[in-house]
């Protein structure tokens, strides 16, 4: 028999470690929020040709939280509600190097946005764009 006095000091040794965990999840989506909002501002100004002047403030910004993102994903903050797949702690290698493609198109950006060519920014946020789509293919539920 289980006892009522056991359960309880077993939930307080429990409990920050789940708080943590939900708040390390928390704080990834959030950054990943980051990431999307100036991916979407970028997108929405080379689309519908507003706020030119802001493209190189967003590309900036965006290699900015591309140096935190790879520290967002430790170890141990796959369990709960969380769309990281169990993959990116089980192969730490391949996710690296997505991550890698990532934060290395986020700087090649951030190197064309200061200049007038239009066709490289182009192609830089395309690179960008699919660094996004290839890790969350492979490691990011639906
Ligand atoms: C190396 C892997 C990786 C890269 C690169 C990556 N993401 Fe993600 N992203 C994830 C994972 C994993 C999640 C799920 C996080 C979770 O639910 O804990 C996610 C979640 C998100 C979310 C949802 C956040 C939320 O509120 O749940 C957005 C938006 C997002 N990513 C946008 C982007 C954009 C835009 C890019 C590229 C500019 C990008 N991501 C690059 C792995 C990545």
């Amino acid at each position: 028999m289980i006892k009522p006095g056991f359960i309880l000091i077993l939930l307080l040794v429990c409990q920050p470690v789940w708080a943590d965990a939900a708040a390390e999840i928390k704080y990834r989506e959030s950054v990943m929020e980051v990431v999307g909002g100036h991916m979407h501002a970028m997108v929405a100004i080379l689309k519908g040709r507003v706020h030119a002047g802001d493209l190189d403030f967003h590309a900036q910004a965006m290699a900015n939280v591309a140096k935190v993102v790879p520290s967002v994903f430790p170890e141990g903050s796959g369990k709960g509600k969380t769309e990281a797949l169990q993959k990116i702690w089980d192969r730490p290698a391949e996710f690296e190097i997505s991550m890698q493609k990532f934060v290395d198109a986020a700087e090649s950006l951030a190197n064309t946005t200061d200049k007038e060519d239009m066709r490289a920014v182009g192609q830089a946020i395309q690179s960008l764009g699919k660094s996004c789509k290839g890790c969350h293919d492979q490691f990011k539920a639906e």
